[in-house]
């Protein structure tokens, strides 16, 4: 047992901010399952494995030794061994990452997987949030709390930009609105991801202090 969060959203809508946060004053833990798609393509890349061939990946999806931090204060991501935390953020897994994500072997393997370290976290730590762009649906559509996040397509691009500490310039705005607007299309490919489903709540962020919206999903809690 323990209690289970779901929190969906896009690039830029504070997902991983307010997963934190809301894990934080929980005390409990977090999975950030991109991070899981993310670790995938980092595998493959490393190991030589072409990102198109469906079954090659989804092998490594299913054998990947991964170890993920489930502390809000730090969440580690370690393969066989290997920290590669940071490694995973960078430009060249955020650009080449879509191709595992929307592999739907892939899926089928890590959704199982994530369904199961979100429970044996809360049970463990008493409560887990869990992020994502299925979670709410697909991942956990019986967790106790279900949340989508939405902001605008312009404070998404700042959010970006500040998280990467970017000068807002005209030109890191123009490479910003093509990254989040390649990884919309890229990942509206996976599944309906803006429109909520049946029983999620709804919190559009624009405008929005990352505090806001972590008391709206605090008091979706039963505490
Ligand atoms: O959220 P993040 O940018 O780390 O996600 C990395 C990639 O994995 C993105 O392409 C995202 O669409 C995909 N993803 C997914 N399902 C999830 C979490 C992330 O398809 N539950």
């Amino acid at each position: 047992s323990g209690v289970t969060i779901a929190i969906d959203g896009p690039a830029g809508s504070g997902k991983s901010t307010v997963s934190r946060r809301v894990a934080e004053v929980l005390e409990g833990g977090i999975l950030d399952t991109g991070a899981m798609y993310r670790a995938v393509a980092w595998a493959c890349l490393e190991g030589g494995v072409d990102l198109a061939d469906r079954e090659a990946v989804a092998a490594v999806a299913e054998t990947l030794e991964l170890e993920l931090g489930t502390d809000p204060a730090g969440a580690t991501v370690v393969v066989a061994g290997t920290d590669i935390t940071g490694e995973i953020r960078t430009e060249r897994i955020s650009t080449q990452v879509s191709a595992v994500a929307t592999n739907t072997l892939v899926r089928a393997i890590l959704q199982r997987r994530q369904r199961e370290l979100m429970l044996a976290t809360a049970a463990e730590r008493g409560s887990c949030v869990a992020e994502g762009r299925d979670i709410t649906t697909v991942v956990a559509p019986d967790a106790d709390v279900r949340v989508l996040l939405s902001a605008s397509e312009d404070e998404r691009m700042r959010r970006r930009a500040a998280e990467l500490s970017l000068d807002e310039t005209e030109e890191t705005r123009a490479r910003m609105s093509d990254q989040v607007l390649r990884r919309d299309r890229d990942d509206a490919t996976v599944s309906e991801f803006f429109t909520a489903a049946d029983g999620v709540t709804s919190i559009d962020t624009t405008g929005l202090g990352i505090d806001d919206v972590v008391v709206r999903i605090l008091a979706l809690v039963d505490r």
